[in-house]
């Protein structure tokens, strides 16, 4: 049987998460998400996601001592992250950084602490990177703050907002896990070569460059600014003439509202001051819905994750070359866990192709 794609394949079992796509429904382990946004910070759902519980109060401390223990950058890693700002994409020096973090020895099965120590330099790198590709002066990470609070602190080198650490708290719970996507199958496969948590890592922020994976929140905002200039009719239309993709449209799981997008819709109107270019993003979601709806009868296009993910983003402050690294600095929770998993019940995948004749 040919599945192109792989759709409606099952290429693994996993105790992570769940996703009811009729429904728009995700679940992390047995819980939802509804039930799990504002109620854990994002050093608690990594936890929960790679322990299989969540944290009591002396283990939630343990855990933040290790992250801030491995947050910074040894000055070889700078050199090198130096040398990459001149000529690659912030996404692509995260890729390049954590090869050169592959020192261990200890490789299989794969262990938690190297789990935890991608999840707390990731953000750094980041920060890093963008402030040296900006010209700007670095920032030291500030060992008094939380995980998402010191990201952003290490980006923008002030303090920004409780409700903009909320939103981009929330931003990065609910992108941590998402099943069998492309960038985690990415991970699981090289996973099961008895390949290191290093190599799964680098092929799961390969996958997740491209624009129809994490690369679309750029999109995003290129549709919603020509949008602006134009039509919706007028630019969905141009666009299935061309065969394109309407950015942060569409999902191959939900075929309903992901409720994601409406965690993060909801976010959005917590941002103070209201910036203006917001009922225009609400607007033009609902008149795109409808478009593709009736040009493309019976696809289901609901706005997705990454549509609101934008927004959200730029209400922050949040600069579009950011977007991408930001969802590796998320995704990484759910990558390392499916790594663990992939490693604790292994079988190699190795499909078949059909081959089609020497065309
Ligand atoms: N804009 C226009 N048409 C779209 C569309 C979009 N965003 N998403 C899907 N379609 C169309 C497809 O072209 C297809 O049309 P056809 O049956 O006439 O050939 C139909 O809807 C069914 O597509 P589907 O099978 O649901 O999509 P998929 O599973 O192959 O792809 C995505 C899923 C996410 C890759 C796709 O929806 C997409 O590219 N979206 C835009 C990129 C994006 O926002 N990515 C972030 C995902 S979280």
């Amino acid at each position: 049987m040919f599945n192109p794609g792989l759709k409606g394949v099952t290429a693994a079992e996993t105790c992570l998460s769940q996703i009811n796509g009729e429904k728009g429904e995700l679940y992390y382990r047995d819980q939802s998400v509804h039930d799990l946004v504002g109620r854990y910070s994002f050093e608690e759902i990594s936890y929960f996601f790679i322990k299989g519980r969540f944290p009591d109060s002396n283990e939630l401390q343990s855990l933040k001592k290790v992250l801030i223990k491995e947050r910074s950058l040894s000055s070889e890693i700078k050199k090198w992250i130096d040398h990459l700002v001149k000529k690659q994409s912030i996404t692509a020096i995260i890729r390049s950084a954590v090869s050169f973090l592959d020192d261990s020895e200890d490789r299989w099965p794969i262990q938690t602490h190297e789990a935890y120590r991608l999840l707390a330099k990731l953000p750094t790198i980041v920060a890093y990177s963008y402030r040296k590709k900006m010209n700007l002066e670095t920032v030291e990470p500030d060992h008094q703050l939380g995980h998402v609070e010191n990201f952003l602190y290490m980006l923008f080198a002030e303090r920004k907002t409780k409700e903009e650490v909320q939103a981009l708290e929330t931003y990065m719970i609910l992108t941590a896990e998402h099943g069998m996507n492309a960038s985690t199958f990415s991970g699981r496969v090289v996973t099961s070569t008895q390949s290191d948590i290093y190599s799964g890592i680098t092929a799961a922020i390969g996958a997740l460059k491209g624009p129809l994976h994490g690369g679309a929140p750029t999109g995003v905002l290129d549709y919603i600014d020509e949008v602006k200039q134009k039509s919706v009719e007028e630019v969905i239309k141009a666009k299935l003439a061309n065969g394109e993709k309407v950015m942060g449209f569409g999902h191959r799981v939900y075929k309903a509202t992901d409720p994601r997008a409406e965690a993060l819709k909801a976010m959005l109107l917590i941002i103070e001051p209201k910036p203006n270019w917001i009922d225009f993003t609400l607007k033009t979601e609902k008149e795109t819905f409808q478009w593709l709806s009736d040009l493309k009868p019976g696809r289901r296009l609901y706005a997705n994750v990454e549509y609101y993910a934008a927004s959200l983003m730029k209400a922050i402050g949040i600069p579009s070359e950011l977007f991408t690294p930001i969802f590796c600095c998320s995704r990484i929770v759910g990558w390392t866990a499916h790594i663990i998993e992939q490693s604790r019940n292994n079988t190699i995948f190795r499909p078949e192709a059909k081959y089609m004749g020497n065309k």
